[in-house]
This record gives structure tokens, C-alpha cells and sequence, in this order.
């Protein structure tokens, strides 16, 4: 069965007031992450190795094979992305107790995850994301990846949020100030409850 495009867990609109606009919730998952799951299906399509793979296998299987680059970049921003859009929500920002507590314990504090965090998505060269993960030591620890990879193709843990610091997801809303639009995501839009459901 053919990949397919999630629904936003929530309308269009419902992130504006928080910093991420409508055109660019529109532009963004039903253009650049609907392009994707798009040219995703294409490689399976001419690729009997692929066909009846999970996601996740597929990620797996094409990383760091020269020759299956495409797919994997692909792949890869097709797992992101499902991913950012349930790391966001309207009533983002605030930080529930468990994980707050778990915070505290692997960073020294809440300042303290927010500044390592800022510092991965700022220091990503060109596109990326950054992430806050489950390590295999079972501490929490902050990480960042190029283009389209992620903790899953890398192994480095469980990822529990995941920012996309492509243009695409801030240049409509923060221009080309992508520190305002990290720490705008970390403040008001970062969705701590699915993350701390993954711990
Ligand atoms: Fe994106």
C-alpha cells in the first residue's frame, strides 16, 4: 500500500496565533510533505526491495547507501515530518511535570534543554533538524541532523520532538531569523505532552 500524507492533528489555522501561519501550515505539509510522501512512493513503485517495507524499514535499509540517497531523503522527511506535526500544538509551551522533572535531572533545567536545544537548530548548517532524544543510557539529550536524516537512521535514541529548521517551516512567519522562530517553537508551539507520553 502506497504511503500517505497524514492529516494535521489539527486545522490549518490553529497555530497562527502562536507563530506558524496559515500559508505556511498550507505550503508546508500539503506541498513540501505531500512532495515526499509523493516521490517516496515513486522509488517503491521501481523498487520490488522496498515494496511491503514499513516506513521505518525503508528509512533502515536506504541509509547511508550512496545509491539510495534519494530514497532515503525522502523516506527520512516523510517519518520527520509525521513527527513535527504532532510535536506542535495550539496549546503548546507548557511543560508537564514528568518530563519537567526528567529535564531538570539530564540538563540542570528547563533554561538549560531550551539553550542546548536553540544551539543544535541554530548551528544546523543549511537544512536540518534538531532533536530532543531518549538515549539508549536512558537520559535525555539534545542532537541535530542533516537534511533529512533523523535519531532513527542514526541509532542515537528515541526521538521525543523534533524541530525542522528547513527555510520552508519558518521563512513565511520569521523571515530569515531562525533563532526567533526556534525559540518561538520551544515557547508556544512544542508539544511537551507527546513527548513526555514517549518517555
Ligand atoms: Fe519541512
Amino acid at each position: 500500500m502506497a504511503f500517505e500524507l497524514p492529516h494535521l492533528p489539527y486545522a490549518h489555522s490553529a497555530l497562527a496565533a502562536h507563530g506558524m501561519c496559515q500559508e505556511t501550515l498550507e505550503l508546508h505539509h500539503d506541498k513540501h510533505h505531500q512532495a515526499y510522501v509523493t516521490a517516496l512512493n515513486g522509488f517503491v513503485e521501481k523498487n520490488a526491495d522496498l515494496q511491503g517495507k514499513s516506513l521505518e524499514e525503508i528509512v533502515h535499509l536506504s541509509h547511508g547507501k550512496a545509491d539510495m540517497a534519494p530514497v532515503f531523503n525522502n523516506a527520512g522527511q516523510h517519518w520527520n515530518h509525521i513527527l513535527f506535526w504532532e510535536n506542535m500544538s495550539p496549546t503548546g509551551g507548557a511543560i508537564p511535570g514528568k518530563l519537567e522533572a526528567k529535564i531538570v535531572e539530564d540538563f540542570g533545567g528547563v533554561a538549560q534543554f531550551k539553550d542546548a536545544f536553540k544551539t543544535a537548530a541554530t548551528t544546523q548548517f543549511g537544512s536540518g533538524w534538531a532533536w530532543l532524544i531518549l538515549a539508549a543510557d536512558g537520559k535525555l539529550k539534545v542532537t541535530k541532523t542533516p537534511n533529512g536524516s533523523n535519531p532513527l537512521a542514526t541509532g542515537e535514541g528515541t526521538a521525543l520532538l523534533g524541530i525542522d529548521v528547513w527555510e520552508h517551516s519558518y521563512y513565511l512567519d520569521f523571515r530569515n531569523r531562525r533563532p526567533d522562530y526556534v525559540t518561538n517553537w520551544l515557547d508556544k508551539l512544542a508539544n511537551y505532552e507527546f513527548a513526555e507520553a514517549k518517555l
